[in-house]
């Protein structure tokens, strides 16, 4: 008998931007289910995580890195061991963070500074996570084991989920 697939295998399966988009809009539905009245900053990022990772198959780790004494420190993730601090100068979350805004890189080893702390990782994309008064307080990163996994699909639903639970 063969084993049933497991949802946390290391594979990634782009999807097209129609079932990305169903499986983004699932995901929305779960979380403003799940987190409606919630306000507590550490149950809303791995809460995320969980429900993105079981929606999204190309997902290979997902996760927060929290703005704390000027760095970025890990926070709440899934998947293989993360680095724990990453300094705003360095890799592609340094450059979220640095510079507010998305960054989307569709071949890691083509961006300067990406630190590598899974070989694995071919693809990533790092969203700014600001406050109600917007302060940075996250950035949120997902890599994926194919190259060209993110686009603007994952941006815009991606900015939206962050915007509706940490930026209100
Ligand atoms: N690749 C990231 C580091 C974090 S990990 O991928 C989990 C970067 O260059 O910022």
């Amino acid at each position: 008998m063969e084993a049933a697939p497991s949802r946390f295998a290391y594979q990634s399966d782009v999807l097209s931007p129609a079932e990305k988009t169903e499986a983004y809009e699932d995901a929305i539905r779960q979380l403003d289910s799940i987190l409606a009245g919630e306000s507590h900053t550490i149950l809303k990022m791995a809460t995320i995580n969980c429900v993105l990772r079981e929606a999204l198959p190309y997902y290979f780790w997902v996760g927060f890195y929290l703005a704390h004494d000027g760095e970025l420190v890990v926070g709440p993730y899934q998947g293989t061991l993360g680095c724990l601090h990453i300094s705003y100068d360095r890799g592609v979350c340094g450059a979220a963070a640095r510079t507010g805004s998305v960054q989307v890189v569709p071949d890691v080893e083509q961006f300067p500074g990406h630190i590598a702390c899974d070989s694995r990782s071919r693809s990533e994309i790092c969203v700014p996570v600001h406050d109600h008064a917007g302060r940075l307080i996250a950035v949120f990163d997902v890599d994926s084991t194919e190259p060209g996994s993110f686009d603007a699909v994952d941006e815009a639903f991606l900015s939206r989920i962050m915007r509706q639970h940490f930026s209100r």
